[in-house]
């Protein structure tokens, strides 16, 4: 049962997410998670003779989302119990050229001695029931600041652009979903991302063809 309590932050906790020093470490996590993804894509281009990492995109989550989380998981809203238990805090994402290629990713993210994968959810083999999907990756990285470390985690997406347009009418909707229109265009957008599955086989096929020319 939600409590009234559960509804607002309390002001110490609020206080932890607006520090500088959470906000520092979060903004690095991004960037050294985005240096990592810019690495991969450098060993891929190399052997594959082209360019795999279409963009990244990065963010930190933000205390409303993270309230309204913690609410729609049934937890006190605390620094504590946020920091453990939601994921995706900081979220990084990456849209790869091919399927094939957010594997390719995926996989060499894995070798990273520095990072940890806590856990791989594999929305493409097994997509949501909204149509939803993507890789995600649930990470932690060290981040050493103010003589301490601390093993920081995040969510890595990894998607392609066909995935990453579909995720992204998706997410318009989802605002007014429970309306009874928006019941009926879900279920069509549903069907939309078996099109996108479909596409998305197509154009490996496609390159595999050209490079095999
Ligand atoms: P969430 O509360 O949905 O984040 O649940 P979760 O912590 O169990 O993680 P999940 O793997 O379901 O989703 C993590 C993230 O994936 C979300 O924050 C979204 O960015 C994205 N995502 C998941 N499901 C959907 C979906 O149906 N549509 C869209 N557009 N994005 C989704
Ligand atoms: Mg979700």
């Amino acid at each position: 049962m939600m409590t009234g309590e559960n509804r607002v932050m309390k002001h110490q906790d609020l206080r932890k997410f607006q520090s500088s020093s959470f906000q520092i470490k979060s903004s690095c996590a991004i960037r050294m998670l985005t240096a990592k993804l810019q690495l991969a894509d450098a060993e891929l281009s190399l052997k594959l003779g082209r360019n795999v990492l279409v963009h990244t995109s990065g963010r930190i989550k933000t205390v409303e989302s993270i309230l309204a989380k913690c609410r729609k998981k049934g937890y006190e809203p605390t620094y504590e119990n946020a920091m453990e238990k939601i994921n995706d805090i900081i979220g990084v994402r990456a849209v790869c050229s091919f399927e094939d290629d957010v594997y390719r990713m995926a996989e060499i993210l894995y070798t990273h001695k520095d990072l940890k994968i806590i856990k791989k959810k594999d929305y493409i083999k097994e997509p949501k029931s909204s149509g939803y999907r993507s890789l995600h990756l649930i990470v932690e990285l060290p981040i050493y600041f103010q003589r301490e470390t601390q093993w920081v985690r995040a969510e890595i997406q990894l998607r392609t652009p066909a995935m990453d347009f579909w995720a992204g009418v998706d997410h318009q909707l989802r605002y007014k979903k429970g309306k009874k229109e928006a019941i009926l265009i879900g279920e069509e957008l549903k069907q939309y991302s078996q099109a996108v599955a479909e596409l998305d086989q197509k154009m490996v096929e496609l390159r595999k063809r050209i490079d095999a020319i």
